[in-house]
């Protein structure tokens, strides 16, 4: 193994710049990570190597290069309807039961908060279109957030090579939804256009969002340190609407993190809501 070059108050001031910009927590003892995630930073700013990177990240005020040092740190794995169960528990329970509920209002308002190139929140538009054809009557929006620009970039345009395509749509969904050329799937304009991407930090300030009925946040808090956890869970409640859903990914919970929320078990999978509150323990008043 090569041994890192990063000196301990370079690995800190790094550390630092992530957490502080996107609220990832990078352990002590990662210094092959951040050479491995920054060596095509270091590459394009014609730099030699990771120590005169972050020579330049400390000597200028914040701006591009420290977003670029950011972002390439974070983790894009991603895949059409990921995991099958949330999906299965999406079409069986939650979706029936807020169409239900709204179905004088007409209106459904979904959040994909850290949507990476865009299969989340188009796994969910496939989805809707599939098996609940009246939404087509609705006011219906899927906003889809990601703190990098150049996996929205991606994202907006719906296109996917050979592998992403087979990882996670059927032979049939793909002959509904996409476009096939010589470079892979390209997703039809109509469905495309049901969702709207945003730039968004999940570690700054939350300005102007909706209130929403399903919030997915999955595979995210992961990567962030418990304080940045808890408030992003703790935020996240403030959009949900009280009957609303959040779902997390499969290794996350809300549970020791945020106990103002219940889980709901569904089809293997867990989903959570605002917890009711509590009825005053008499005894301690
Ligand atoms: C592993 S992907 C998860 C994608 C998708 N949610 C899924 O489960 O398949 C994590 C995504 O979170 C994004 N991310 C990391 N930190 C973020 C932050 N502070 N705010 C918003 N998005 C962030 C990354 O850019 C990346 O696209």
């Amino acid at each position: 193994m090569i041994a890192s070059t990063l000196t301990a108050a370079d690995y800190r001031y790094l550390s630092e710049l992530v957490e502080t910009h996107s609220g990832i927590c990078v352990e002590d003892g990662k210094q092959y990570l951040f050479e491995a995630r920054l060596a095509s930073v270091v590459r394009q700013h014609g730099h030699a190597n990771i120590n005169q990177l972050v020579n330049q990240l400390r000597a200028s005020v914040t701006g591009a290069i420290h977003r670029e040092a950011v972002e390439a740190m974070t983790t894009q794995e991603t895949s059409f309807f990921r995991d099958g169960h949330p999906f299965e528990a999406l079409r069986k329970v939650i979706l029936p039961e807020l169409i239900a509920r709204r179905s004088q209002a007409r209106r459904l308002t979904i959040w994909s908060a850290a949507s990476s190139t865009g299969q989340e929140p188009y796994s969910l538009a496939i989805l809707l279109r599939e098996h609940f054809p009246s939404l087509a009557h609705w006011d219906v929006k899927i906003i889809a957030t990601d703190l990098c620009e150049s996996v929205l970039g991606r994202a907006r345009t719906g296109r996917y090579n050979r592998a992403e395509a087979a990882r996670g749509l059927s032979a049939p969904l793909l002959a509904r939804y996409f476009q096939e050329d010589a470079d892979g799937f390209l997703l039809r304009e109509e469905v495309r256009r049901t969702v709207e991407f945003r730039q968004f930090n999940l570690a700054g300030p939350w300005g102007s969002l909706p209130e929403f009925d399903l919030i997915l946040l999955r595979n995210v808090l992961i990567y962030f340190g418990p304080a940045a956890k808890r408030r992003v869970l703790e935020k996240t409640r403030g959009y949900l609407k009280p009957d609303g859903y959040l779902l997390l990914g499969a290794a996350e919970t809300t549970l020791h993190v945020d106990e103002a929320y219940e889980v709901v078990h569904l089809e293997r999978s867990s989903f959570y809501r605002i917890a009711p509150p509590r009825p005053l323990n008499r005894a301690a008043r």
